[in-house]
């Protein structure tokens, strides 16, 4: 059962201004429709591998979220370091949540190739990378949903 779930945006430019922020309220949104009796943890915190381990290591470990949602940070530029912050707190991968989340979201544009989205297992926590905007999580939230509560039921 999915009783908590964190959505983190990563963005610089949402921190600066949380207003600029489309992609984490629009994830929040879906969770919050899936799993409507679960506390939902938002927050938005700058590019920072540092800051970004940080987060995900408290919602793991502190807040005991069993399932957390980044949205952002996942592309090529110099700052986009989500994937490897999530890489640094991860105990096993799942790739092929990203794999799938590539190929349905390559039938929609071929941006899709830029996002380095990582998904994986800390302890009792999915954590999953989005990319970072409302159009992209829309596209890609429709592709884990059907496998979420039961992923989340086989880590408890
Ligand atoms: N995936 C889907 N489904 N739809 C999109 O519009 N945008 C892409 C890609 N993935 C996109 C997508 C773009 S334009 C970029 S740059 C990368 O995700 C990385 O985005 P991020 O750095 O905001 O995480």
């Amino acid at each position: 059962m999915v009783k908590a779930i964190a959505v983190v945006t990563v963005s610089d430019s949402c921190f600066t201004d949380p207003a600029k922020d489309t992609s984490g309220p629009t994830l929040a949104g879906f969770a919050k429709q899936l799993f409507p009796d679960a506390t939902l943890h938002t927050i938005i915190i700058p590019d920072e591998k540092d800051i970004i381990e940080r987060e995900l290591l408290y919602f793991s470990d502190e807040a005991n979220v069993d399932l957390v949602l980044t949205t952002g940070g996942t592309g090529l530029s110099r700052r986009d370091v989500t994937p490897e912050a999530t890489k640094a707190v991860i105990h096993r991968d799942v790739p092929a949540i990203s794999v799938a989340m590539t190929i349905d979201s390559l039938q929609k544009t071929s941006m899709a190739m830029l996002s380095r989205s990582v998904a994986g297992i800390r302890n009792r926590t999915l954590i999953i990378n989005f990319p970072g905007s409302k159009k992209a999580v829309t596209e890609c939230f429709e592709v884990v949903k059907p496998v979420l509560s039961h992923a989340v039921g086989l880590l408890t």
